[in-house]
Order: C-alpha cells, then structure tokens, then sequence
C-alpha cells in the first residue's frame, strides 16, 4: 500500500429510503443482530450508527472474491428512519455521509421517501448504490443464504427470473423518470454516469455480500482524497440523550481528527454555547448500534471515523445536528464559542 492508503479513513455510508424498505434488517443481516425487533412500531425514529471492521466486511465477502483489496479500516454506516415525518434526520445522515445506500423494496419500485432521498443525495452530489431489497418476497424464491446475487439468481426458476428482470427494468424506468440512469452493478459497463443496482434480502442475506464489497470498492476508487485521514477535528451531533449511568451523554459521529478523554468541547446549546470536557469516550462493541443500550467500551482516544457516546457535564441543552469543537492549547476560546453558535 502507498503512504494515502495506509491512512485512510473509514467511509460514513448512509443507509435511506422509504419507511419500511429495510434499512434496519439490512444492517441487522450483517451485524447478526435483532435491532429491528425492538424498535416501537418495527419504525425506526433515530439515527444511528453501526461501525464494521474490515475483517468483518472480508469474512462477508469471502465467497464473491476472495483476494479483494480492502485498503480503509472499515465503514461506519449511519441508519436514518424512512418514515415521512423525519426529514431533519434523513437530512442530517445525508449531510454527514461519504456515500449511501439508497434502498428500494423491489415490491413496491420508487415511493415518496425514496424520492425524497434521492434529492438529498443530488443536492449534495453524494455516490450512492441503491438497494433492491427483498428479493426473497418475488413469488418462489428459493432461499441461498447470504450468497452472492448472480449465484443466488442462477438457481432460481424461469418464473422467479422473469418475475425479477420485470420488476429491475420498472425500477430502472421509474429512475429514468426522475432523470437517473440505474443498471444492475453486474451489468453496468458506465459506472460513475450509471448508478448501480444491487438485489439483496435483508432476510436471506443473498447480495448482501454484493453490497458489501461494492460499497467499499467503490469509496477506495472515488474518493481517495476525501477519505485521507485529517487532523483537523470534524465532529456532528448527532443525539442528545440520557444513559443510565452516564446522565445526559451526546452521540457523535466523528468524520477527522481525534478526540481524547479530558479534551475540554464546546457545543451549541439552546441557552447559549457549552463548554465542558470529556469525561468519558464510548463505543459500542464493534458490528453494534450505537443507539441501542449495551455495553460501552472505554477509551482514551478515538481517531476518525467512529460514532461515539460523550459523556460529560452540562449537555442537557445540547442541540442535535450541531457541530463539536476542541478547544486546542492555541485556540480562542470566545471565537470557538462563536462558531458552535452559528451552526
Ligand atoms: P424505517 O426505518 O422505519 O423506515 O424502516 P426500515 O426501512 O428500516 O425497514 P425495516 O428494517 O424496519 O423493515 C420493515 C419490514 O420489512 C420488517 O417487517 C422486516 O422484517 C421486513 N423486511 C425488511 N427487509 C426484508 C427483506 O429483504 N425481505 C423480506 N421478506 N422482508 C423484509
Ligand atoms: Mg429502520
Ligand atoms: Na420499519
């Protein structure tokens, strides 16, 4: 690897789309967990963030290719909820992210959510692949769990394939008219120009691998220079909650730099900008959501990218959505406390 590989970043993924596509059970599938099942009304109403190590991205995508160069740590991906009344959320996931995925459930083609979505991602020229999930629903399926799309596909039935070249070539129009060339990735020959299409089952697993590796693949091609690993400190808010034990704690995603217990922040707050230190600097274990209670692990460091629980004095009036600032040995405190307050 050259000296820009060895410092790479994780990417931040944002996972959207219409309420109920299956975004959570996406992430659930890889992580092997049950997040989705807890949520009130199956309805996801937080952002969240998931961070995957690479090792864990490689043991996934073993069976499609075995040798593939894996050069970031890992991707941290950034779940938002899909039902219509949170907007902010989706917009606040967008703005943080690298690339996202964009997930359409190929039942149903392009809903409103989706559409709104997109329009996100193409305010702010973001990458993305979309998702067509539940691939397991088109009538006869036969389940190959967690393999790879074009393997999964080959042992279906006649049925089942026609079913699903229908339904891929109605998504692609209904993209087309929102004024978007989309190709399955394994047939696209114009990536960049033509975004692409991955068929996945968050119940199944089958081109959750797919997903996976192109995700990946895609943000080491593009995006080199962004993913280069930054000093300066760029940090979101992105919840403001209570934890047992912690009393009220920030959940942040880290996008450069690094944070370290006992750095004294400011953030913006309702009555004006706190400013207060880090008392503790937590993650959830790896492969775990960061809005689900569990266990934290402690450290005294954390370098970017990671989604991480602060705990310190003082956040109850913190504002989600802000920016986090480290007041540096040099730094003007009074002009920082300006800055958190103009976010
Ligand atoms: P919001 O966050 O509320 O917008 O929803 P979501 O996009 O995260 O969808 P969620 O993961 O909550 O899944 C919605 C429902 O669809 C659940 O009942 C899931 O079990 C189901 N579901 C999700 N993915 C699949 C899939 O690939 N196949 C099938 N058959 N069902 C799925
Ligand atoms: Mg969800
Ligand atoms: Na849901």
């Amino acid at each position: 690897a050259n000296n820009s590989e060895g410092n790479l970043r994780s990417p931040i993924c944002c996972i959207m789309g219409h309420v109920d596509t299956g975004k959570t059970k996406l992430l659930d599938c890889i992580r092997h967990t049950n997040v989705q099942e807890g949520e009130a009304g199956g309805i996801t109403q937080q952002i969240g963030a998931t961070y995957f190590p690479a090792e864990n991205i490689r043991e996934r995508t073993r069976e499609l290719k075995a040798d593939a160069k894996l050069n970031v740590p890992g991707l941290l991906v950034i779940d938002t909820p899909g039902h219509e009344s949170f907007t902010n959320l989706r917009s606040r996931g967008s703005g943080l992210c690298d690339i996202a995925i964009l997930v359409v459930d190929i039942m149903h083609g392009l809903e409103p959510q989706t559409i709104e979505s997109l329009n996100l991602l193409r305010m702010r020229n973001t990458e993305f692949i979309v998702a067509l999930n539940k691939v397991d629903r088109l009538y006869g399926w036969k389940t190959l769990r967690n393999a790879p799309i074009v393997k999964a596909l080959k042992q279906q039935s006649k049925d089942v394939q026609n079913e699903f070249n229908m339904r891929v070539t109605s998504v692609i129009t209904q993209f087309k008219e929102q004024g978007l060339n989309t190709e399955l990735y394994y047939k696209n020959k114009d990536m960049g120009e033509t975004f692409n299409i991955v068929p996945t089952s968050a119940i199944s697993g089958e081109g959750v691998p797919d997903l996976l590796l192109l995700l990946v693949q895609w943000s080491q091609k593009t995006m080199i220079e962004k993913l280069t690993f930054k000093n300066e400190l760029e940090c979101t808010v992105l919840e403001v909650k209570v934890v047992e034990g912690h009393g009220t704690t920030i959940d942040v995603v880290l996008v450069n730099g690094v944070l370290h217990e006992g750095d004294q922040i400011v953030v913006c707050g309702m009555q004006g900008p706190i400013v207060t230190t880090i008392r503790a600097l937590l993650t959830p274990h790896p492969m775990k959501e960061l809005r689900v209670k569990g266990t934290y692990l402690h450290h005294k460091q954390i370098k970017a990218a990671q989604g991480i629980k602060i705990s310190a004095q003082g956040l109850e009036h913190a504002i989600a959505g802000t920016g986090l600032y480290v007041v540096g040995p040099d730094d003007d405190l009074e002009e920082i406390k300006r800055s958190a307050m103009e976010d």
